[in-house]
């Protein structure tokens, strides 16, 4: 099978190094990709955005399965357009997305359907939300902006008067452009949060292992959000009696409320929960593989991942058993010094090999590229070192010594993955 991966960050190299275990694989193209990603498929010059070149490419190149991994071509159908050329794509299409595109739509599903989560309101205007915030006069209070806006549009305000400036910013000065034309005020909830991906087609729904992603940039969660720092899998918070009460209250009414609505979910849907004193709670969805979750999850998968695509296709997922390695894994982010603000590129990496030296660590690019047969530093996550192990101490251990390994100007990486409550 030829098999086009669409992106370019550690999520999509983790799912490439997947998809190339198959014995179905022979050919793999990713469009963009990054330096690291030319090591394992032939890299095109497609953006991810770019439906229209995407699909003449799957068409010409008579590619038999393509991968849609990001959030903002899924959201604009480009699972949708490779369809209706009669080519096979894994990913929801964009009016089943819309569960990650628009927070509004996800809330007034959960809340439609009883699915746990934060009690909430919308609006569409400023002015009712600054009142609201104010009568309301509880805080911390969350406020989010209803689009998608690279995973910056949570606002945890402190104060009543944080919450009226983040209503300004995000509602009148546009601070995520449209995606702040209508918000969500909810509920703030506490409790250890945990990341499930699940496979689905729309009918049955197989979650995979669980993880937990570190989203502060610094150690002991200080520092701005970021797209992730770190990630380990299993999530140590996510019991087996947990799990249970989340397939049963969460992921089964999730998959039965997009069916119901006329938007069957089939691809990847993660489920971003928090295991609040009152039961596990859904802080958001997501219509793809997290990133970095994908790194930590992914090595754990023992079945053949194209299987699993053709199956989520065909809507035969029941029919086959998807099956885990036991143990643990553990992924170190390491990214350019300043993201998630500004950063400089090009600098250039060493002691960097596929398995950063180290046995049973794989390094997966996040912001790479390959020139003149050196890497260089292009993007704020620059890699991905991960390694698998008995438990996770032997997992940290292992990417750790993987990353003390490797160097470049400025590299900062968090030293308490899987060590933070
Ligand atoms: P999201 O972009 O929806 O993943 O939100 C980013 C982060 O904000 C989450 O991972 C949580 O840590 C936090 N968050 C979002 N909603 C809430 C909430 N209702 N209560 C507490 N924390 C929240
Ligand atoms: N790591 C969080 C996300 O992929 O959204």
């Amino acid at each position: 099978m030829k098999i086009l991966m669409v992106g370019s960050g550690g999520r999509e190299h983790a799912l490439i190094k997947k998809l190339k275990e198959s014995p179905k694989c022979t050919k793999l193209y990713c469009a963009p990709g990054n330096g690291g990603i030319a090591k394992d498929a032939e890299i095109v010059n497609i953006g991810a955005m770019d439906i229209e070149n995407m699909v003449k490419f799957a068409k010409d190149e008579a590619v038999d399965l393509v991968f849609v991994a990001p959030d903002d071509p899924l959201a604009a159908g480009m699972v949708d357009a490779m369809q209706a050329e009669g080519i096979r794509a894994f990913g929801p299409n964009a009016n089943a997305a819309v569960i990650e595109a628009s927070k509004v739509f996800s809330k007034n599903l959960m809340k439609k359907y009883n699915i746990p989560t934060a009690r909430y309101e919308v609006f569409d205007d400023p002015k009712k939300a600054m009142e609201y915030v104010e009568t309301e006069g509880k805080v911390p209070v969350v406020v989010k902006a209803d689009g998608l806006a690279l995973g910056k549009g949570v606002i945890i305000a402190q104060t009543i008067a944080d919450a009226k400036a983040a209503i300004k910013s995000i509602m009148e000065d546009k601070q995520f452009g449209d995606s702040g034309n209508n918000i969500v005020i909810e509920e703030f909830l506490t409790g250890p949060e945990v990341s499930v991906l699940a496979f689905t087609d729309g009918k049955v729904v197989k979650p995979m292992v669980s993880s937990k992603d570190h989203k502060r940039a610094y150690d002991n969660d200080e520092g701005l959000n970021t797209g992730g720092m770190g990630t380990i899998s299993p999530n140590p918070y996510y019991t087996d009696e947990i799990a249970a009460k989340c397939y049963k209250d969460i992921f089964v009414p999730t998959i039965k409320a997009m069916a119901i609505e006329g938007r069957p979910f089939k691809g990847c849907l993660y489920f971003g929960l928090m295991i609040t004193p009152a039961g596990p709670k859904v802080i958001e969805y997501n219509a793809r593989f997290g990133d970095p979750e994908a790194q930590v999850v992914l090595p754990r998968l023992k079945t053949d991942l194209v299987d699993i695509c053709e199956a989520v296709i065909d809507e035969k997922l029941a029919d086959i058993d998807v099956e885990w390695y036991d143990g643990a894994t553990a992924c170190v982010v390491m990214a350019s010094g300043g993201y998630p603000l500004s950063y400089k590129k090009g600098i250039e990496i060493t002691g960097l090999d596929e398995n950063g030296g180290v046995d049973g660590a794989v390094v997966y690019h996040a912001g790479t590229k390959l020139e003149d047969g050196k890497f260089l530093t292009n993007g704020g996550r620059v890699l991905g070192v991960t390694a698998r192990g008995n438990n996770l101490d032997e997992a940290l251990e292992k990417a750790y010594s993987a990353v003390s390994k490797i160097s470049f100007e400025n590299a900062h990486y968090r030293k308490d993955i899987g060590r933070t409550k």
